[in-house]
């Protein structure tokens, strides 16, 4: 079974570096690793110091990776839906449909579902099958889209199911309708007559629901199994951080998703510390000690402050070896 791992915090913690030590820290042990930057601000090319792009690109033995074109991912998903709708209320040709979904494109949401789409594209492709790899890891944007996004199978198959509901109750009327007539139940709009479907079978919008119904369960059965999946909380040693974390893991208990560990990152260990640091030595200990009171639940782990950039393999190992014990 292929493991799914989420690195998840606040903008510059360190996601990307610690996403991608882990990736390199896998890939070194032998299991062949996807990791894939779904941040529309991609950062993970200049982590591993090599151009990274929508397709995939092996970077050493076992480890490849992907930076999600967003563009092109939100196009795509416009464009199916432009399809879908035009599909199914074809029948409308009086109407300007293209101007109903022009608004579309504007409206809010569309990039939590087009990412969503995508991570159900890249687990289906390359997290099931013979060829699956053994671990995919994302590296995502900052917090509060990451959370939409993964929340979004939860919420929708709410709104899913009512909407079901509402689609069978209206097959039902239509069918009971067309039975009194003894004909195809028809509908009229501007003066024209349509025959629409009665029965679930023949219903295309009752089959798209279906559908999507299928796709959010598939995706969220595997985001909420602990055996496959994790989310790692990434911060640094400052009270923000610490903060946002503890609101995003109420969230994601909410919602069933695991959370496993904490990632402390940029971590000051210091012999002696310099007078003017001070003050910023006792605010880490405060927060760190904050963190363990409001995450007693997750493993924590310290990455220090390095001296340089960990940029590149070389510097990644480095970061990596702290993260042995996620599994
Ligand atoms: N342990 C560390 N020691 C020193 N510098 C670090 C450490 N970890 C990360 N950095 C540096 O901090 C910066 C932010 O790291 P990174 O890009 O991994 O964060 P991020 O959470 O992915 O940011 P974003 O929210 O912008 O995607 C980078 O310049 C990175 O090299
Ligand atoms: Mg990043």
């Amino acid at each position: 079974m292929t493991l799914i791992r989420f690195f998840l915090g606040k903008g510059g913690v360190g996601k990307t570096t610690s996403a991608a030590a882990y990736s390199l820290y896998k890939a070194l042990q032998g299991k062949r690793v996807l990791v894939v930057s779904l941040d529309p601000a991609h950062n993970l090319g200049d982590v591993f110091d090599t151009e990274l792009g929508d397709e995939p690109v092996k970077l050493m033995d076992n480890l490849v990776a992907i930076e999600v074109d967003y563009d092109r991912m939100i196009k795509k998903h416009l464009k199916e839906l432009t399809e879908k709708i035009k599909d199914i209320y074809g029948y409308l040709k009086i109407f300007n449909l293209d101007k109903y979904v022009d608004v579309l494109k504007h409206s809010p949401g569309v990039e939590e579902q087009a990412s969503l789409e995508k991570i159900i594209e890249i687990v289906r492709k390359y997290g099931v099958g013979e060829k699956a790899f053994d671990i995919i890891v994302f590296d995502t944007p900052p917090t509060g889209l990451t959370l939409r996004i993964m929340a979004l199978p939860t919420i929708s198959l709410i709104w899913i199911e009512r909407l079901i509901k509402l689609r069978l109750a209206i097959l039902e009327r239509r069918k009971t309708i067309s039975s009194i007539t003894g004909e195809q139940f028809e509908i009229e709009i501007a003066g024209k007559k349509f025959k629409v479907p009665t029965s679930i079978k023949e219903d295309p919008i009752f089959k798209e629901l279906t559908k999507l119904k299928d796709e959010y369960n598939w995706i969220n059965k595997r985001l909420i199994d602990p055996r496959t999946t994790a989310a790692i909380m990434v911060i640094n040693p400052e009270t923000l951080p610490v903060l946002e974390a503890y609101r995003a893991v109420i969230f994601l208990k909410k919602i069933n998703v695991p959370v496993t560990h904490l990632i402390v990152n940029k971590v000051f260990e210091l012999d002696t510390i310099p007078e003017r640091l001070r003050p910023r030595i006792e605010e880490q200990e405060k927060a760190l000690s904050l963190a363990k009171e409001k995450l007693p639940g997750l493993e924590m782990i310290k990455i220090p402050y390095l001296e340089r950039e960990p940029r590149g393999l070389d510097m990644l190992k480095r970061v990596a070896e702290y993260l042995s014990s996620v599994p």
